[in-house]
């Protein structure tokens, strides 16, 4: 049975018709939301990433789901105007029961969109979620929640067979009722071909510019995390620069007032 399609999906199919390009941020906490909207990105991604890049974990696998919650909730009070979309963390959606409990306790956090990390192996979590009429976005190539299983974070889509199965995953995440797919460190080439053949919007993140929209890690944008900064992603500012600058002259004039 074919279900309505969400006004979210509608909206970015529309605007990649008109060969418009998204940019799309994470955020998560209320004074980065609010200037990223009042800047205007196209859409905020409240990230499991930040439990690198808030959290100092190692990676994003034991990020929960009370945490996404926390994160999802200061983010909307500041948002009005673009779309926030919360990640699923890792085991958060299991079985599609469990996807469908947890995609809505990210909506009555204020998600307009949950994104949860798969292809077809996911795709019963998917409908489940979609078909409840909540917003969705898919997320292929590599996936970070499986950087143990994968042995590391590694570029997707080598070899034609790998490419032809990031093909079918993408037609079907589009099938499933996706409103947009991330393609994270896909091949150029394969992320270009995924793109031409879906009517959504994919956003890539180092999988080149033949995306139909461009995300980063604004951490990663804005210089405010130092110790790793991804090849792909290029710096605007120096945010850890200037905290550093800000500090040490706090410190001193402290100490020199004694
Ligand atoms: O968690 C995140 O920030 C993401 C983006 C890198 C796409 O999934």
């Amino acid at each position: 049975m074919r279900h309505a399609v969400h006004p979210l999906t509608q909206q970015l199919i529309e605007r990649k018709a008109r060969g418009e390009k998204l940019a799309v941020l994470t955020a998560y906490d209320y004074p980065t939301a609010r200037l990223l909207d009042e800047a205007g990105v196209d859409i905020i991604l409240v990230g499991d990433s930040l439990g690198m890049v808030v959290l100092g974990l190692p990676d994003t696998t034991s990020v929960n789901m009370n945490t996404m919650l926390h994160h999802a909730a200061a983010v909307r009070r500041a948002v009005k105007r673009a779309p926030v979309v919360v990640d699923l963390p890792a085991h958060s959606y299991d079985t599609p029961e469990q996807a469908l409990k947890n995609a809505e306790r990210l909506v009555s956090a204020g998600a307009d969109a949950v994104k949860l990390e798969g292809g077809r192996v996911v795709i019963e979590q998917v409908r489940a979620i979609t078909q409840a009429g909540i917003g969705y976005i898919g997320h292929i190539g590599m996936l970070p929640q499986s950087v143990k299983l994968d042995g590391g974070y590694k570029k997707k889509g080598k070899m034609e067979a790998d490419a032809l199965c990031l093909l079918d995953d993408a037609r079907a995440l589009e099938d499933a009722g996706a409103a947009a797919i991330v393609l994270e460190s896909i091949v150029s080439e394969v992320a270009l071909r995924i793109s031409q053949s879906v009517k959504i919007p994919t956003i890539g993140i180092g999988s080149g510019d033949g995306c139909d929209a461009q995300v980063l890690v604004t951490h990663d944008l804005i210089g405010a995390f130092p110790w790793f900064k991804p090849p792909f992603a290029k710096s605007r500012a120096n945010v850890a620069q200037e905290i550093t600058r800000a500090t040490m002259e706090f410190v001193a004039d402290v100490k020199r007032e004694r």
